[in-house]
């Protein structure tokens, strides 16, 4: 199963807030709630003090049937788990087979602070308690899929997304499994992070190949070679290292080879970190338009160093920065604001959370298309050539915060974007065959009052008047 179709288990130590953070994750993700001691209270009729007096085991016994019973749900739920469910044996096997288990880690000091005046049968003596919290780390260790710190981190574990620092040093580690391994890169980023990603994938790494750069990586040649040059059997994992055309033909290789096999990209550019490599959606162009022949193929893990972006040309960077103030607008946060690896770790689990919620993009996920309709008739009129996406996005956002009733000012401070020099009557057309237009109006991506607002109908020359406002 891959990750979107999985249960997200919370563990931890009493007091370390799992309660509070597993109701902000299952509201994230539009999930069902299973608070296991809940449950084992409401079917035994008996409180966990009452049950922990006839005896821990007793308890125990009824923990585990929960637990089984909450991870045989067919859909998947948000399990908030006990402090101590992870010492029974059958526990542990239960969340590896049916969960992505994910540790919230909270200090001792904390942790104590929080519990020491309940009637919590275990938090009774200090002394008692500090022991106790020793002797479970290593088990919590055991059984994490995921260590977390907050509702973010815990959606993109959901995801499967690990986001840190340095994590492309320790990347063998990283990829699920222990099958060969193929490193797709571009010749541009395989000469500045290959080496280091084929140290890390250490002797699993069974072949390296080579991606032509930008988006001549999403084509029929190239994806061709590919296919013939990939020697893997039907559990081995590709790799892709790069931007966001090579995720995106790396993971439609994936996606297509033997009929799919288990990918993981490591997205380099600041486009790729937000925006392509979250989410499973794989392509390539062909002459009719960009990613018209793809496919949705979730990624077994994605792994986030945000130190990669340290290499990237500035003008990728602006590239980023159009999708990373769409997101914040989206989120209705100024995450533009945030250091590099903060803003990175917050657009992806905002992207995240929206595609686990709406995965094959029938409601909800459409609104990651807010300022694309201009984008794509300014791109369109300009025939992909003089205008980039992230310029292009920049202009579209004024566009529909204008639609939206909006301050522009934010967006044109952070982007600057300058209107392009393309054909209106070409613009015009290309966003009417863009949107399919529903009696003599549109449909948009706006921001209402109370947040994002997809297929919101727009007259015709209401839109007709802002994008003419984007050409010079
Ligand atoms: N699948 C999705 O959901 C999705 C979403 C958004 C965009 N996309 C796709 O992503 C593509 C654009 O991605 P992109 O902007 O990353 O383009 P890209 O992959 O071409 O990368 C941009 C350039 O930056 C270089 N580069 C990347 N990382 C680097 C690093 N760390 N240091 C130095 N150079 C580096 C690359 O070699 C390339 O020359 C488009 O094809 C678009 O359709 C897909
Ligand atoms: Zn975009």
């Amino acid at each position: 199963m891959t990750n979107q179709g999985k249960h997200v288990a919370l563990v931890g130590f009493m007091g370390a807030g799992k309660t509070t953070l597993a109701q902000e994750v299952a509201r994230r993700l539009n999930r069902m709630l299973m608070e296991v001691d809940r449950i084992v209270e409401t079917t035994t009729r008996q409180s966990i003090p009452e049950l922990f007096a006839v005896g821990e085991s007793t308890f125990r016994e009824a923990e585990e049937r929960v637990v089984r019973g909450v991870l045989a749900n067919p859909r998947p739920v948000v399990a908030d788990l006990g402090g101590g469910a992870v010492t029974t044996p059958h526990v542990r096997e239960l969340l590896y087979h049916h969960a992505i288990t994910v540790w919230l880690d909270e200090d001792a000091d904390t942790c104590w602070e929080r519990v020491r005046a309940s009637d919590r049968p275990l938090a009774q003596d200090e002394a008692e308690f500090r022991r106790l919290f020793e002797e479970r780390r290593p088990l919590y260790a055991q059984v994490a899929d995921f260590v977390v710190h907050d509702a973010d981190d815990a959606v993109l574990a959901a995801a499967g997304v690990h986001v840190e620092r340095g994590a492309l040093r320790r990347l063998g580690s990283l990829v699920p499994g222990d099958a060969k391994i193929a490193l797709v890169s571009d010749p541009n980023v395989a000469g500045i992070h290959g080496m280091d990603a084929q140290l890390a994938l250490g002797p699993r790494l069974a072949q390296v190949h080579e991606l032509p750069p930008g988006e001549e990586a999403k084509t029929l040649a190239a994806l061709d070679r590919l296919w013939q040059d990939l020697r893997l059997d039907r559990r081995g994992t590709i790799v892709a290292l790069g931007g966001g055309c090579t995720t995106d033909a790396a993971g439609f290789a994936a996606a297509t080879y033997l009929r799919g096999v288990p990918w993981v990209p490591v997205p380099t550019s600041l486009v790729a970190q937000v925006d392509a490599a979250i989410g499973g959606k794989t392509a390539i162009d062909i002459p009719q338009g960009k990613n018209l022949v793809g496919a949705f193929h979730w990624p077994v893990r994605t792994v986030i160093d945000a130190a990669l972006l340290e290499t990237l040309p500035e003008p990728q960077r602006r590239e980023g920065m159009a999708e990373v103030v769409k997101t914040g607008l989206l989120a209705g946060e100024p995450l533009w604001e945030l250091p590099d690896d903060e803003l990175v770790r917050r657009c992806a689990a905002f992207k995240a959370a929206l595609c686990l919620r709406d995965p094959h993009d029938n409601a909800e996920r459409k609104m990651l298309n807010l300022g694309h309709t201009f984008a794509h008739a300014l791109e369109a009129a300009a025939a992909y050539d003089g205008i980039t996406h992230g310029h292009a996005v920049a202009l579209g956002l004024l566009a529909a915060l204008r639609l939206s009733g909006r301050d522009v000012g934010q967006v044109e401070e952070i982007l600057r974007p300058k209107p392009v020099r393309v054909d209106r009557e070409r613009a015009w057309a290309a966003l009417q065959r863009d949107k399919k237009v529903v009696g003599g109006e549109l449909r948009l991506v706006l921001l209402g009052d109370d947040g994002p607002r997809w297929d919101v109908a727009v007259p015709h020359e209401d839109v007709r008047r802002e994008l003419d406002a984007l050409i010079a």
